[in-house]
């Protein structure tokens, strides 16, 4: 009898190729959107290049680069932040997709506008208000912003589908539509910063409809086969518990609507990959993503974080944290792919190391990886 160790149960089940609409991504591990403030006037220069070229040589699948800003005056707050609109970014942009492929990666931005957390007088728009479904920021607040016009609503639809039509025209493989973390699309689907009553605020269904209309804009600008992936989470960046959804019925009137749109993938962002989302399944928000939607999913939240990952890859510490939890998702078809946010900041050869069975060189996360751009 043959047996098979955890760690190559980890190559086998994240080596395999998965297919979003036209694309092909070599393995299922992603790296997860994160900013880093490197890029001064927006745009992404040469170490953002190297910064991702270098996890696409050694493994990543499919790189969801950092949240970029859609060309929209109060979509953004810091100068530092790279911008998905102008020349000089944009040929930044096509620059890093060029070196991503050159290594073997595929690569999609995560078009982003942060709406009511923009805090009023910072680059690149010193002049443009903080905007937003009613000017709240969190749930229980006073307005602080603009409550966003029909006008403002058609501006950020347009400014986010010329962004994705401009993601195709300089090269990369799909988009990434930021709806998560309480930032602008997730102050619409959120009861607490929505307080709308003209067919944009209101239940579900309604709160989404920004968000669907964004989509649909996009679909329509792209190509068919681009995919069009969606990020939404439970969690707000202004409170960790609030939650859109109580139960998976409320969860099925945000997400139909957005697979009918057009989204193609899902990725779901949870802090922790091993918390069961509603009380009655063990599935994660990932799982049930792909239950109700029937869609392509991506699952995110700890993976490879604490020493208890490294130690379950040699058969000892916890086996909620480690691998084989994961993996026992991943074959279960209970998600398609795994995001990679902290552990590949910190090593550039993450993917590499677990895809070949290197699991004695894991090291556990220091948030020291956050000070440079290595
Ligand atoms: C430094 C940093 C910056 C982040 N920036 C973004 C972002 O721009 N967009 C986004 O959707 N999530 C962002 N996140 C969240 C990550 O994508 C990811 O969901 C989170 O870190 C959990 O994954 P991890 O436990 O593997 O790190 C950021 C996280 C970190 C640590």
């Amino acid at each position: 009898m043959t047996t098979t160790t955890p760690a190559s149960r980890a190559a086998r089940l994240l080596s395999r190729p998965i297919a979003l609409g036209g694309l092909t991504v070599p393995n299922r591990i992603v790296m997860a959107p994160m900013t880093r403030m490197f890029s001064p006037g927006g745009v992404p220069g040469e170490d953002v290049r190297s910064y991702y070229a270098r996890r696409a040589a050694a493994g990543v699948g499919l790189i969801v680069t950092e949240g970029t800003y859609v060309g929209h005056d109060s979509a953004g707050q810091s100068d530092r932040v790279p911008r998905f609109h102008g020349e000089e970014q944009l040929a930044g942009w096509a620059k890093v997709a060029q070196d991503v492929h050159a290594a073997g990666g595929t690569i999609v931005p995560q078009l982003w506008h942060i709406g009511m957390v923009r805090q009023q007088g910072e680059a690149p728009y010193p002049e443009a208000p903080a905007v937003g479904p009613s000017g709240l920021v969190t749930a229980g607040a006073e307005p602080t912003g603009k409550a966003m016009t029909q006008q403002d609503l058609d501006d950020v639809v347009a400014a986010f589908a010329q962004a994705a039509a401009d993601a195709e025209r300089i090269g990369f493989d799909g988009v990434e539509l930021h709806g998560a973390h309480g930032y602008l699309l997730d102050q619409f689907l959120w009861e607490g910063t929505n307080r709308r009553t003209d067919g944009y605020g209101g239940d579900p269904v309604a709160r989404t409809k920004f968000a669907e209309e964004i989509v649909a804009a996009v679909r329509a600008k792209v190509s068919p086969d681009f995919p069009i992936l969606f990020r939404y989470s439970q969690w707000k960046q202004q409170d960790y518990k609030a939650r859109l959804a109580e139960t998976p019925q409320e969860l099925e009137a945000i997400l139909s609507p957005l697979a009918a749109a057009g989204v193609d993938v899902f990725h779901a962002s949870t802090r922790r990959y091993w918390l069961p989302e509603f009380d009655d399944s063990g599935l994660n928000l990932a799982g049930w993503t792909k239950k109700i939607t029937g869609k392509q999913v991506i699952s995110v939240g700890s993976v490879g974080l604490d020493g208890d990952f490294v130690k379950a890859f040699q058969g000892q510490g916890s086996p909620v944290k480690g691998i084989d939890n994961l993996l026992d998702r991943m074959e279960a078809e209970e998600f398609d792919m795994v995001a990679v946010g902290r552990a590949l900041l910190q090593d550039p050869e993450w993917a590499a190391k677990v895809l070949a069975d290197r699991f004695d060189e894991l090291k556990p996360y220091d948030a020291d990886a956050l000070k440079t751009l290595s």
